[in-house]
């Protein structure tokens, strides 16, 4: 999980030191100066929200200055190369570069040409470490399983446009680390069968797996990474492999909905489902700032 002070991957997840990590955050003990004297620097050159807020929040709160850094703005749009952007934030004594990118690969490539700690806030279609570690936040303590944070016996299904999900990726790594069982559903477009490899099971069949799952992971439809290109409407979508008042209905009684956002909702999420009691989605929104608070002191804190 830890790349030397670096957070690049969720693939070969040491799960000792993830649960240390969920136990930091979930302790929310923080004494306001962990970060004291320390420079982050934000680097989104992806939209973003929630991570890039969270991030920002999290370094602040413990003492950090931070600065921001996007696309637009800065002098990647002059075409400047990443790895110049990197090296010339590092010269000007950053501690820490938080990265977001269209492309995978990028969080690991600063890693290896700077010396500041890098932790990936979402690379391409390959991974997003935070997230998943923020779901886990979210199921153990929905599950009351934060004594531990021991997943076995669970069963969690990721549904959706699985192919183009870093959150997914990361997820199988970490949640079969703390021993869950991961059913990744969708349309064989998006969740195709040779997605076993990474060692869960794949199944089109949403409505077969739903009363057996604890913890439902709905992701957004990537149409911008190609996702859905073969869909016929996303209303059939809906049908097929959206979570409803219908499917609700059918969920073990303390199961939870989840979706790491942006939700679109009417598409894999209705809005009724999105804002009812079994959604966890504002707490997986909350348990961001924490996770991102424990990954940043494990980082650069004193
Ligand atoms: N979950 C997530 O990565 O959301 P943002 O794109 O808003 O950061």
């Amino acid at each position: 999980m830890w790349t030397g002070r670096s957070l690049l991957t969720m693939d070969g997840v040491d799960s000792g030191a993830a649960r240390s990590l969920l136990d930091a955050a979930h302790r929310e003990s923080w004494r306001g100066d962990e970060l004291a004297g320390k420079v982050v620097a934000n680097l989104f050159f992806e939209d973003s929200t929630r991570t890039r807020v969270s991030f920002s929040m999290a370094a602040q709160t413990l003492g950090a200055k931070v600065v921001d850094l996007t696309s637009k703005g800065s002098s990647v749009a002059k075409g400047e190369t990443l790895l110049d952007t990197a090296w010339t934030i590092e010269a000007m004594g950053v501690d820490a570069i938080v990265v977001r990118s269209g492309d995978s690969g990028v969080a690991e490539l600063i890693d290896e040409h700077t010396q500041c700690a890098v932790l990936n806030a979402g690379d391409g279609t390959h991974q997003h470490p935070t997230q998943a570690l923020t779901d886990a936040l979210t199921i153990g303590r929905s599950l009351g399983l934060s004594d531990g944070w021991d997943f076995g016996g669970l069963r969690v299904a990721i549904v959706g446009d699985v192919v183009s999900s870093r959150v997914a990726r990361s997820n199988v790594g970490l949640l079969t680390g703390l021993g869950a069982e991961v059913v990744l559903v969708g349309p064989p477009g998006m969740a195709p069968s040779s997605l076993e490899s990474m060692g869960c099971r794949v199944t089109s069949d949403f409505d077969s797996v739903l009363g057996e799952c604890d913890a439902v992971m709905m992701l957004r439809i990537q149409f911008e990474r190609g996702g859905g290109a073969t869909l016929a409407s996303t209303r059939e979508y809906h049908a097929r492999f959206g979570m409803n008042e219908g499917r609700l209905e059918r969920m073990k009684d303390r199961a939870i909905v989840m979706h790491p956002g942006p939700m679109n909702r009417g598409v894999e999420i209705s809005a009724s489902v999105a804002d009812g009691e079994r959604s966890v989605v504002l707490e997986q929104v909350r348990g961001g700032v924490l996770v991102r608070q424990a990954a940043m002191a494990h980082a650069i804190g004193h």
